[in-house]
């Protein structure tokens, strides 16, 4: 099994001057904590963290100096920087093995919950993701600047996606590189397996895997770091 963890992001909706995967949090980087999540997993033979081409900050963090760590440069999209992960992997991987896909930006991922998403997919043949049911009621928003309520969608059905996205690595290449090709806007590894027709398992996590997005998340995600 292997893992890739998309680090080239500038953060911009954090509103801040560095990446907002280099900000710390209980006195360690972002990135620290959800690098460390991936390599506390023995399965893990290496953690490839894509990083922009200029990015000034990931050279000198202790996690880049690790056992199983490896680095290669990003891309301008976030599908552009796991598929240059990918390439980079195809050379030691089989096209069979597994990769875990998971955002340098999401640093609360338990130990419990990845083996649970690893322990589930196991036997399958395409993989799957982590995702969240929705407690709030879920409106369809009309697409103009001060929205109306187009439908009340199903909760029941309707699932946030998170990462670790788990998928054979040859599959994921491939569904990649045909998705960018096309000019598919994927926002996420499952968007590209779905489009080229393979059915994504999802799995249940909980609700604290967060995505550090805006300011406002930094705190919470302190606390949840601190309660792991
Ligand atoms: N990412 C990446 N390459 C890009 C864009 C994003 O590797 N060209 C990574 C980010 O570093 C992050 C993950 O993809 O770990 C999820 O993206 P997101 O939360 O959107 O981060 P940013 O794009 O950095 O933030 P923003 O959208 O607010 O600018
Ligand atoms: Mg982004």
């Amino acid at each position: 099994m292997w893992a890739i963890v998309p680090a080239a992001g500038k953060g911009s909706r954090m509103q801040q001057s560095e990446p907002k995967q280099y900000t710390l949090l209980n006195h360690k980087p972002i990135i620290e904590h959800s690098v460390s999540a991936l390599l506390a997993n023995r399965l893990v033979e290496q953690v490839l963290v894509c990083v922009a081409p200029d990015d000034q900050y990931w050279e000198d963090l202790t996690v880049a100096g690790m056992p199983r760590i490896e680095q290669t440069v990003g891309g301008e999209t976030r599908a552009q920087s796991v598929l240059n992960g990918l390439n980079k992997l195809s050379k030691l991987a089989d096209n069979n093995d597994w990769v875990l896909v998971h955002d340098a930006a999401r640093p609360c991922l338990r130990a419990s919950t990845l083996d649970k998403l690893v322990s589930e997919l196991a036997e399958d043949t395409v993989g799957g993701i982590l995702a969240c049911r929705s407690s709030d009621t879920l409106k369809q928003a009309s697409p103009d600047n001060s929205p109306t309520i187009v439908e009340t969608l199903d909760r029941d059905v309707v699932w946030r996606a998170q990462t670790p996205q788990m998928f054979r690595i040859g599959l994921l290449r491939t569904a990649l590189s045909d998705a960018l090709n096309n000019n598919l806007n994927v926002t996420d590894e499952a968007s590209a397996m779905e489009s080229a027709g393979h059915s994504v398992r999802l799995i249940e996590g909980d609700a604290d895997n967060i995505k550090v997005t805006t300011q406002g998340d930094l705190a919470l995600a302190e606390f949840l770091l601190s309660n792991l």
